[in-house]
């Protein structure tokens, strides 16, 4: 495959930028006035997903511009190897294909064969027949994983709470702080629990670390050979996971072409399926699998995560947006900022392009976010009058939801109305007019009226879910995956590798020998140098 993209690049860009310039200039409002077409038109419809962009300075003539710039960028064959193989992954010389672990593929087959071996796995830990080194029934399970191995499973059975199996307790350890360990397997009795371990490559600092010290706990307790049976390692470095000393029945391969943290559909949802009900991640991956129907199968003008890409791109290249909020109205998503963080951010936190070298325009922002209604009680205070119009990204449960009735209807009176709040503003003249009629008298009246305005014209999209149920939250996350790829794309960046993670592991590995008083092996700046002495045991 081409690398960045072909010879009509600086043209797809200069429409673009012609395209924004205009956009730039217009009131939100002044779209909608001069198009009554325009919620319909900018609402678009994909598995459990509505998509609403009208309150976004975007419309189908900057649409069509993005879907050139892509096209120009070779998107056509880019989608086409994610679904069927082709180095997708160049500095890494690998293939991305964990569309193939929800859906038909070249990997198709073989996916299907781990599935079918996880899927046995966790019905027999449900029905209590997996058994421990002391022929109780194993009914507890701490997995210990981080980044990839770790965010999407927690999401996951956060968010699927009530779709949990009863007499299933999992907890999760991703820091190397040891209180994450230490509160994982605080009260659990060994005799019951599964450690499963999951790492991709099986060499992660923290993951190994929390790995021994859960493997300490078990042998205390059942003895070396006992505690072999309460381990599972789920990986795709079979030969490492081996070596550390994984049984082989006990072990759960995956493959180099999922990417950590593309890989929650692969055997790292291990757990997440012992936890849940029969059926329900088989659900969560046909959700996931009809996603990747909608968005291979739809013209770019269509198709729910392209059109949402376009519309994170071009807040960021062109309409001046450092970074996106992501607001889930849904208490059960309420983990769905830190998942979206490293998928956004790991796959398109990148300023070089495929070919070296350094991107036109970075597409992606920073993401970050948190439920609502809570956030409204924190940060939107910035968002409604801060310097800085920050785009925000609205979920709404379209379901039933839980709990009183009333309380579905008070949230989704919230969400609206921020979305409101936030397009229509309250000028100044406005607000002092008001103050006045309240009986402020003028001078006090203009002097407060500044502190009370709201600049409005600010941007927000609605995304409806059709209830937070598996295969609803397994389009949601294909949704967000395709969209990611779909900038990466766009702005001509390989999302599937991470070197920027690595410089930071390599330096820990001296500062953690400087830390125990071993003889620096290069000299450290003076900053860090006076804190090694200051932390050093
Ligand atoms: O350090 C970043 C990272 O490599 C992520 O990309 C990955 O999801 C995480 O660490 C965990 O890696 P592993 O699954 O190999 O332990």
């Amino acid at each position: 495959m081409s690398q960045s993209g072909n010879a009509h690049e600086g043209e797809t860009w200069a429409r673009i930028d012609a395209e924004a310039d205009r956009l730039k200039r217009t009131r939100i409002l002044d779209l909608f006035a001069a198009d009554p077409q325009r919620v319909d038109a900018l609402t678009f419809t994909a598995p459990h997903l509505v998509l609403d962009v009208s309150k976004q300075r975007i419309d189908g003539a900057a649409i069509a511009a993005l879907a050139a710039h892509a096209e120009a960028m070779n998107f056509s064959e880019a989608r086409r190897a994610l679904f069927e193989g082709g180095v997708l992954n160049a500095t890494e010389q690998r293939e991305v294909l964990h569309t193939n672990l929800r859906g038909p593929g070249p990997h198709g087959a073989e996916s299907a064969q781990v599935r079918t071996r996880v899927r046995e796995f966790a019905k027999r830990f449900r029905g209590g027949q997996i058994r421990g080194a002391t022929g109780a029934p194993l009914d507890s399970i701490v997995h210990i994983g981080i980044g990839g191995s770790d965010l999407g499973p927690r999401l996951v059975v956060d968010a699927l709470r009530r779709f949990r199996a009863p007499n299933v307790t999992l907890r999760f350890a991703a820091n190397v702080d040891g209180a994450e360990i230490v509160d994982a397997l605080e009260g659990l009795d060994p005799a019951r629990t599964l450690i499963v371990v999951v790492s991709k490559t099986f060499t992660t600092q923290e993951t190994m670390a929390n790995a021994e010290a859960a493997r300490a706990w078990l042998r205390q307790a059942l003895g070396p050979e006992g505690a072999a049976q309460h381990v599972a390692a789920v990986t795709a470095a079979p030969e490492r996971a081996t070596a550390w000393g994984a049984a082989p029945e006990m072990l759960f391969p995956f493959r180099d072409w999922v990417g950590g943290r593309y890989s929650l559909w692969s055997a790292v949802g291990l757990s997440a399926d012992c936890a849940l009900q029969d059926g329900a991640f088989d659900a969560l991956l046909a959700g996931a699998n009809d996603m990747d129907a909608h968005f291979r199968a739809l013209p770019l003008p269509r198709n729910a995560p392209f059109v949402s890409a376009c519309v994170q791109m071009l807040n960021r290249t062109h309409l001046g947006a450092h970074s996106y909020v992501v607001a889930p109205y849904a208490r059960r998503l309420s983990l769905l900022a830190p998942f979206l963080q490293q998928l956004e951010m790991e796959s398109n936190g990148k300023s070089i392009d495929r070919d070296g070298k350094p991107v036109r325009h970075l597409a992606a922002a920073v993401t970050w976010g948190d439920v609502g209604t809570n956030a409204q009680h924190s940060f939107f205070q910035l968002l409604h009058q801060g310097a800085e119009p920050i785009p925000v990204e609205f979920l709404v449960d379209m379901g039933r939801g839980e709990g009183p009735a009333e309380h579905r209807k008070l949230l989704r009176a919230n969400v609206l109305a921020q979305a409101e709040a936030l397009l229509l503003g309250k000028s100044v003249n406005t607000v002092r007019a008001e103050l006045f009629a309240s009986g402020l008298d003028a001078g006090a009246a203009t002097k407060l009226a500044p502190h009370k305005a709201f600049p409005g014209d600010r941007p927000s999209t609605i995304m409806g879910i059709d209830g937070v149920t598996p295969a609803a939250l397994g389009a949601l996350l294909a949704f967000y995956e395709h969209r990611t790829f779909a900038q990466a794309v766009m702005m001509g960046v390989n999302a599937f590798d991470q070197w920027g993670v690595e410089l930071g592991k390599v330096l820990a590995q001296g500062v953690a020998r400087a830390l125990e008083g071993k003889p620096a092996a290069r000299q450290h700046d003076p900053s860090t140098a006076a804190w090694i002495a200051r932390l050093k045991e």
